[in-house]
């Protein structure tokens, strides 16, 4: 499902179930030795799924560690981004040379519980998600709005190491195209010039499962300037 949502040049692998006896290396397995059966099940598929997205990217399989604030640590040359909800867990990685940021999210596709759109929720995100609720009841358009600002954030706190609140984003739902797009909004402590504010994204909801997903692409180098004394590529009266 996720390689529908994102670039082609983005690896992603991804579970609808916990196989039996994945591999962990050591330091993974010294994180949740104390955890619970449902963390233990999470955290090892995705890994799982982590090693072969690793795979298809070409890159050797690595222990994937949390780092500040929970952030997955990749190799120098990857980003990526991992989830897990019941019934899903899915990673995506790329190559830094292609994309700036991944972010993902799989939420059930269930509505949120009583309460939690309003604090998660702009005002026009609201009557928004109240629309779309009423035109296609079958989508929980309030988990997806939370799913789409997880992602946001995913894609944005492992470049920033700056926190976001759900209001910090507006966002925007093509229902028909299965799109979103996102803006950040500064508040007083303004936003780190290290990410991009504004995000365009694809969503999907399948199987009982809504899946957000985005990818930035890397900042290209601009194009060197061109001189007045540089030769020319055609010039006029050349027709032979
Ligand atoms: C961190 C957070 C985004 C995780 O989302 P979630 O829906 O609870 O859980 P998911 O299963 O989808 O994702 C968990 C994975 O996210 C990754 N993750 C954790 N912290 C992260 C961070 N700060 N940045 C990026 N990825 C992170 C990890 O890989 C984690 O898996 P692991 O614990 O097995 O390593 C969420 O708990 C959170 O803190 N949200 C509040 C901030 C926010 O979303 N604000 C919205 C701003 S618009």
């Amino acid at each position: 499902m996720l390689t529908q949502l994102l670039p082609s040049n983005v690896a992603t692998a991804e579970a609808t179930a916990d196989p039996a006896d994945v591999f962990l290396f050591p330091e993974e397995e010294s994180l949740i030795r104390n955890a619970v059966a449902k963390r233990r099940l999470e955290f090892g598929t995705v890994r799982w799924c982590a090693r072969r997205a690793m795979g298809a990217l070409g890159v050797a399989p690595a222990p994937v560690l949390p780092g500040r604030r929970g952030v997955p640590q990749w190799a120098p040359s990857v980003v990526g981004s991992m989830t897990h909800c019941a019934g899903f867990r899915g990673v995506a990685l790329a190559r830094t040379r292609d994309f700036l940021a991944v972010g993902i999210d799989a939420e059930p596709n269930a509505p949120l519980a009583a309460g939690v759109l309003e604090s998660i929720a702009l005002p026009q995100e609201l009557r928004r998600t109240r629309e779309l609720a009423w035109s296609a009841p079958e989508i929980a358009w309030d988990r997806l709005l939370f799913s789409i600002k997880e992602s946001v954030y995913k894609t944005w706190f492992p470049l920033t190491g700056q926190e976001l609140d759900f209001t910090d984003a507006l966002v925007s739902v093509d229902a028909a195209q299965e799109t979103f797009h996102a803006r950040l909004i500064p508040g007083p402590e303004g936003l780190s010039p290290a990410g991009p504010t504004v995000f365009s994204g694809r969503w999907s909801a399948r199987d009982g499962v809504l899946l957000s997903a985005i990818a930035v692409p890397a900042r290209r180098p601009a194009p060197a300037p061109v001189h007045s004394d540089a030769p020319r590529l055609s010039g006029a009266g050349s027709m032979g």
